[in-house]
């Protein structure tokens, strides 16, 4: 049984290595970020007032959300509907920092979080009992601090805005780079504010991606794995 813990910044390409990471390892695959976009889609849809933190807590506690782990499908299932490509709109992508801040939010995400995680330690779940790779911002200072193992993932600011260029315009030319920009860099302040995943907590190990491409970040990833369960 082995828990990965993968942190980072948006651009940073974490989504992409965990998955290949987890598909490598055979075990499951959590995308947290995934889970703060559907608790925003929850609260937009039934109309919520992002700026009342009471009632969108009160929403996203009852949320009936069920989280896909296979990393080669990692689906996201809200009240029985398929919401992957929804989570993913600029609405929601635009919204989801004033969630994704609310304490009483993070403290229920982060409960079911380590519920799911716990699960795959265990015989029954997605990967019966081989474990789990989870992706976020805070997952190996405060969802899985004891991880087997912990990697901060990080990239130069100008090779993550080449690459969420590259995703969301599908060039990376100047004019598209300076588009993409902003909202990079406002999103990354913002979600600083409640998790500090810029900088790596003891015992996590940084990978920079920003020289490297995504087989070779996977096979960095993959050496830090095998080199802590070995010690
Ligand atoms: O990784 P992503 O872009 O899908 O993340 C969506 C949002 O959720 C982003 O604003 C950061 C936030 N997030 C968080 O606060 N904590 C996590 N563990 C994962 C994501």
């Amino acid at each position: 049984m082995v828990v990965i813990a993968v942190d980072g910044p948006s651009g940073s390409g974490k989504s992409s290595v965990s998955r290949q990471v987890a598909r490598r390892l055979r075990l499951a695959y959590l995308d947290t970020g995934a889970m703060y976009r559907a608790a925003t889609l929850w609260c937009v849809e039934r109309g919520e007032d992002l700026a009342d933190a009471r009632a969108v807590a009160h929403a996203v506690r009852v949320m009936p959300l069920e989280m896909g782990l296979d990393p080669a499908a990692p689906i996201v299932v809200l009240e029985g509907r398929d919401v992957s490509a929804a989570i993913r709109s600029t609405e929601i992508s635009t919204a989801v920092s004033a969630v994704a801040t609310n304490l009483e939010v993070r403290a229920e995400l982060r409960r079911r979080q380590r519920q799911i995680i716990e699960a795959e330690t265990r015989p029954g779940g997605f990967s019966d009992g081989a474990g789990i790779v989870a992706e976020g911002r805070d997952i190996t200072t405060v969802v899985a601090p004891d991880a087997d193992a912990r990697v901060l993932l990080t990239a130069s600011e100008e090779a993550r805005l080449r690459r969420r260029s590259l995703e969301v315009h599908g060039a990376d030319d100047a004019a598209a780079v300076e588009a993409t920009k902003d909202q990079v860099l406002r999103r990354d302040r913002d979600d600083a504010t409640v998790s500090q995943f810029h900088v790596a907590a003891d015992g996590v190990v940084t990978v920079d991606s920003s020289e490297l491409d995504l087989d070779q970040t996977v096979e960095a990833v993959l050496a830090v794995v095998a080199q802590v369960t070995a010690s």
